[in-house]
């Protein structure tokens, strides 16, 4: 077995040679060294099954075999020559990748990361529109890069000291805590209806578009109602602004569709992928209607930008959601997770709200006074790990617990993890 340098010299190592802006999880983290589907395993060789997919991004499971041996395939043929010579792995993915996108979003273009796709996404409607102001919503994440980090409506990842003006914020869709201090049984969507009040009061009049995540997944697995999207949609169309949705955390099944604005009966008109896509191979992707997408005609490439292993990695990801149902286990299990934590949420306060769609849900930790509980999660989150669960955290209070597995979970997987919460918040005496 090979030797690893464990936990202690990696944050030693860390600490001398990686810039400090990058945190890590638990007090005691373990080193990974393995994956197999839905379990990790460490240096020592204890197994955890994961709850979190590297956020949102091993929706088939670590190390897949099928995956990895199509990868493997290509790595000995092809690697790399740039998508400026002819190889017709990224055009046959991009192909694929209109069949499964909602309404007519059609042509592609590939490139690494979230934050890339999403920089392309408000290049192209900054073409189309020829406008640079953007909405954005409250407690969104959008990526590192100049343009969507100002667009990032999080204080913590906002590190910018001087962000890009052009940008408002509308609240979000927040009806746990409703950023409006409205009633969901009563509002009649006014947060939807505010980004109509933005635009007039705040903007040129005609911005290029509004960005927003289907499901917020850093703002705390932020579910809007039903009819929020539609209503959005609406106003931005009266002013000529695009609707791009941000599907980085939420596309590729995770929600029980295979993008998730499709729970919401929209069709958006640019839309950003990434993680997932890859299944760990870094992947990405900006897809638009023919007819926005044919106004980007000055030169525009990327050197990594669907390879063709990680293009290959794409269609065997897509293949293996459709051959293995990896939708309908989205939902099965989802619908098994949300009603665990129900279950756990009326013996214990202090889960104050549990939300989600498919497999991407998050029971919210709150004190009497609805104050975030983050020490208490932090506490729940280091023991689940200890008994080797896996499961994440996120929330603008950090008091999120989010479960975004890989969809190959079984329902064995799912009550072993309630089990394990119960088992801690009995013991612990939460309130
Ligand atoms: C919704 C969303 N958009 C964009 C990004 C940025 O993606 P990346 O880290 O791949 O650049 C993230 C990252 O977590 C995200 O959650």
């Amino acid at each position: 077995m090979k030797n690893f340098i464990g936990a202690e010299k990696i944050i030693d190592k860390k600490r001398e040679y990686i810039m400090p802006c990058l945190g890590h999880f638990y007090a005691k983290p373990p080193q990974f060294v393995r994956g197999d589907m839905q379990y990790l395993f460490d240096a020592t060789g204890k197994k955890y099954l994961d709850c979190y997919a590297g956020v949102s991004v091993i929706n088939c499971g670590h190390c897949n075999p099928y995956i990895t041996s199509r990868m493997i395939e290509q790595i000995k043929m092809l690697q790399h020559v740039c998508n400026i010579y002819l190889t017709e792995n990224f055009v046959n993915l991009a192909e694929r990748l209109a069949a499964v996108a909602p309404g007519d979003l059609q042509k592609s273009f590939f490139c690494s990361t979230g934050t890339e796709a999403n920089e392309g996404s408000l290049l192209l409607a900054s073409i189309y529109t020829h406008s640079s102001e953007f909405i954005a919503l409250q407690s969104g994440l959008h990526g590192r890069t100049k343009l969507t980090m100002s667009l990032t409506g999080i204080g913590m990842w906002r590190t910018d000291p001087n962000p890009v003006g052009g940008i408002n914020f509308a609240p979000n869709p927040y009806c746990y805590r409703c950023p409006l201090g409205k009633n969901p049984a009563t509002c009649d969507l006014a947060c939807a209806d505010k980004v109509e009040t933005i635009i007039q009061t705040a903007t040129s009049g005609r911005p290029a578009a509004l960005i927003a995540e289907p499901i917020q997944g850093n703002a705390g697995i932020v579910v809007p109602p039903k009819g929020y999207f539609k209503r959005v949609k609406d106003i931005l169309a009266k002013y000529g602004a695009l609707l791009i949705v941000d599907e980085v955390q939420t596309g590729f099944a995770r929600s029980g569709k295979m993008f998730a604005i499709e729970n919401f009966d929209v069709t958006p008109d640019i839309m950003s992928v990434a993680k997932a896509l890859g299944n760990g191979q870094p992947i990405s992707a900006f897809i638009a209607t023919k007819k926005i997408a044919d106004t980007y005609t000055r030169p525009g490439a990327s050197t990594l930008g669907g390879n063709p292993v990680s293009s290959t990695a794409g269609l065997a990801v897509l293949d293996y959601i459709a051959e293995h149902d990896l939708m309908g286990n989205a939902r099965a299990r989802g619908e098994q997770l949300m009603n665990g934590l129900r279950s756990l949420q009326a013996k214990f306060p202090i889960i104050g709200d549990v939300r989600g769609l498919g497999l991407m849900v998050g029971a919210e930790f709150v004190h009497a006074d609805k104050s975030p509980a983050f020490r208490e999660l932090d506490a729940l989150l280091e023991e689940l790990k200890n008994r080797g669960f896996i499961v994440g955290k996120n929330g603008v209070g950090r008091n999120v617990l989010a479960f975004q597995p890989p969809l190959v979970i079984t329902d064995q997987d799912v009550d072993d993890v309630l089990n394990a919460i119960e088992i801690i918040l009995e013991r612990e005496h939460y309130e």
